[in-house]
């Protein structure tokens, strides 16, 4: 079965954008391979923060992966910052790491504009990246295509560390050890723009519908969202194609309805609101009982933390084998642990 690693920031709350396009093929992943999901919390600090809510945000980060359907029977959910092999891995990895590469990265170039001081993990993050697939050997990457550099950088570091480190004919004999060159599993679902119709949809640009939120502020914030600019007044047809409120109804409606959503938007049949209308009831029947699982484990943050920490121990049983190997084939003291 192949290995799959995936991370995600803890920045709260889900939305419907993270998870149309991420975290629901998470689940459907969960049943097809050996999977691992983090909330990675050192790539957080990365950028300005507040400490006193990050613990919060990521505790209602792994609320939310478990109330959406990942299951802590069928693959490692943890913390990123409770299995400190990553970061051991990440300052080992740097060292066959080059610069130019890391300064090359359109994120860090993106983020580093915006920052008047940059620290040296912003440059790092992709090194950390790399560390958290590598340590446990995952091959599957399920990333969107703003990822995509950062993994091709994780293949160059595995590239460069076998090639310094790696015992080809050991590994011949099924003995050496050498990383696999991850693959990035790019999500087939159309991306979720903002409920403005223009950005991404992102908490920071408060243009999202979480997915926690009440029946009435469902309503409440479809109603208003931009649809096809095309339709002026009710009776201009629509194109469902470019439509961000048609590729909701991708996510949350079943396909027969999707087809009459079409047909009606594409004859002026229906107006934008008799389609919202229908999407809203459609979320609605979706996200309720994820709703009432979230709030079910909001009350027992206790038993969540052992649930994390319990994904966190077998995380960290595989990342110490790892490690183990990596130390030794990189000359490191051996028996040096204490
Ligand atoms: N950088 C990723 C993002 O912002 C999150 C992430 C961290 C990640 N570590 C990862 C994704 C490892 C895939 C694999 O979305």
């Amino acid at each position: 079965m192949a290995r799959v690693f995936s991370g995600i920031q803890p920045s709260g709350e889900l939305h419907i954008g993270n998870y149309l396009g991420a975290v629901q093929n998470w689940v459907r992943l969960q049943h097809q391979h050996d999977c691992l999901f983090s909330v990675v919390d050192l790539h957080a600090i990365t950028q300005p923060y507040e400490p006193a809510a990050l613990a919060q945000r990521t505790l209602d980060m792994a609320i939310s992966l478990y109330a959406v359907g990942l299951d802590p029977e069928r693959c490692i959910v943890f913390v990123q910052s409770q299995v400190p092999e990553h970061t051991e891995l990440n300052w080992l990895l740097t060292t066959v790491t080059p610069l130019g590469e890391l300064e090359r990265q359109t994120q860090f170039k993106d983020k580093s504009q915006r920052q008047e001081s940059v620290p040296a993990g912003l440059l790092n993050y992709p090194v950390l990246q790399a560390a958290d697939v590598l340590l446990y050997e995952a091959t599957l990457v399920p990333v969107g295509e703003d990822q995509l550099q950062h993994l091709e950088l994780m293949r160059e570091i595995a590239r460069r560390w076998n090639s310094r480190f790696a015992n080809g004919r050991a590994a011949e004999r099924g003995e050496g050890f050498g990383f696999p060159e991850p693959q990035a599993l790019l999500s087939t679902a159309k991306r979720v723009l903002g409920l403005d119709g223009q950005a991404k949809m992102s908490k920071s640009l408060g243009n999202t519908i979480g997915l926690f939120e009440t029946p009435e502020t469902i309503w409440e914030k479809l109603k208003p969202a931009a649809t096809d600019p095309a339709r002026v007044t009710r009776r201009d047809p629509g194109n469902p194609d470019i439509c961000n409120i048609f590729t909701i109804h991708q996510g949350f409606s079943p396909p027969e309805t999707q087809a009459l959503v079409a047909r009606n938007c594409r004859t002026a049949g229906w107006g934008c609101l008799d389609c919202k209308r229908v999407l809203a009831d459609n979320m609605i029947a979706a996200l309720t009982p994820v709703r009432e699982r979230a709030q079910e484990l909001r009350s027992q943050p206790r038993r969540v933390g052992e649930t994390l920490r319990a994904g966190a121990a077998k995380a960290r049983a595989i990342a110490r084998r790892t490690m183990e190997r990596v130390r030794r084939r990189m000359g490191l003291l051996e028996g040096a642990r204490v």
